[in-house]
């Protein structure tokens, strides 16, 4: 392990250790005004939401590293305490990417990158049409954490307008991931792009209020296993009780047991090691109550 305390690095360093290691991260593409009414458009992945209640966002649009500028979207919400924030897709990644170049203030980078300004409804900016969630935000506070290049400037908006197209929308009105065509940023010119075939659904996903055993009160024979995964375990683990002893005297009855233990009879580690892997399908399958109580029976055979 490389331990490295920061003030060591150069600044490009650091931020390069920063921005590789934390992500990928969402993109706000972030709407604001001038005072003379002009509109501004920018991306910034120092982004997310922080709660629901009030519904918070909070970007940071940072000094320039290198002459510790202040970006046009810090100085719009310190003039008008207003924005939107967009979240973009993967089809307008080079037209978000034009909005980014370092144009003089007052130039419109809706105009620059072909993008289509929509009327807001509650504040002033305009919002992206071609993003499927535009959040309309007044501009609770922003937050310097510095003075140098670099220093962040924590933008706290809260939410008063959610606009969301039904195209990415399922029967029961909630975001449907799979159509979101969502893209992020990591470091260097890395980007994440999450379509449908990237995301997953964990069947073994349990909610924080349902407690489970816990790592610690599984045997070694489970938590030491050569045939499972950390993954593995730790679902098994997150059952909130263990398998009864009638539970396991009907498992060990069952014909498919009684032929793993048949054809390992003689041989006590290629058994635990059949009933170990069986168990792991059982995972896999979301079937954990009875990928546990394999689990317990492998040490009682
Ligand atoms: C995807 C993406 C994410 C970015 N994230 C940030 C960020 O979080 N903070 C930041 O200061 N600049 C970020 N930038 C750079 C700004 O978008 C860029 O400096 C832009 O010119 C700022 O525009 P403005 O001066 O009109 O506000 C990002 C650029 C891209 C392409």
């Amino acid at each position: 392990m490389l331990s490295i305390n920061p003030s060591a690095l150069t600044p490009a360093k650091l931020h390069e250790y920063l921005l590789s290691a934390i992500a990928p991260r969402p993109i706000a593409f972030v709407s604001t005004i001038d005072k003379n009414g002009t509109a501004n458009l920018a991306p910034f992945s120092f982004f997310n939401c922080f709660g629901s209640n009030p519904p918070t966002l909070v970007f940071s649009p940072a000094r320039s590293g290198r002459t510790g500028a202040t970006k046009h979207t810090h100085d719009n919400v310190l003039e008008i305490k207003e924005c939107v924030v967009n979240i973009p897709h993967y089809d307008m990644l080079y037209q978000m990417n034009l909005a980014a170049h370092m144009y003089e203030k007052g130039v419109n980078e809706f105009s620059k990158s072909g993008l289509t300004p929509v009327a807001s409804v509650v504040v002033k900016p305009p919002r992206v049409g071609e993003c499927f969630v535009q959040f309309e935000c007044e501009v609770k506070d922003v937050i310097e954490t510095g003075q140098g290049g670099g220093a962040g400037n924590l933008v706290v908006c809260e939410v008063k307008m959610i606009h969301l197209n039904e195209k990415v929308l399922n029967e029961e009105g909630s975001i449907d991931p799979t159509k979101m065509n969502y893209i992020a940023r990591m470091g260097k010119q890395f980007w994440a792009r999450v379509g449908a075939e990237n995301i997953i659904s964990v069947p073994g996903f349990k909610m924080a209020n349902e407690l489970g055993v816990g790592w610690d009160l599984l045997p070694p024979s489970i938590t030491h296993s050569k045939y499972l995964s950390a993954n593995d375990v730790a679902q098994v683990a997150s059952l909130h009780t263990f398998p009864t002893k009638e539970e396991l005297d009907e498992l060990i009855k069952a014909e498919f047991v009684q032929e793993i233990i048949e054809a390992h009879k003689n041989d006590k580690e290629a058994l635990t090691k059949a009933i170990h892997l069986r168990a792991k399908i059982e995972i896999e399958r979301g079937s954990l109550p009875l990928a546990f109580q394999l689990l317990m029976i492998a040490d009682k055979i």
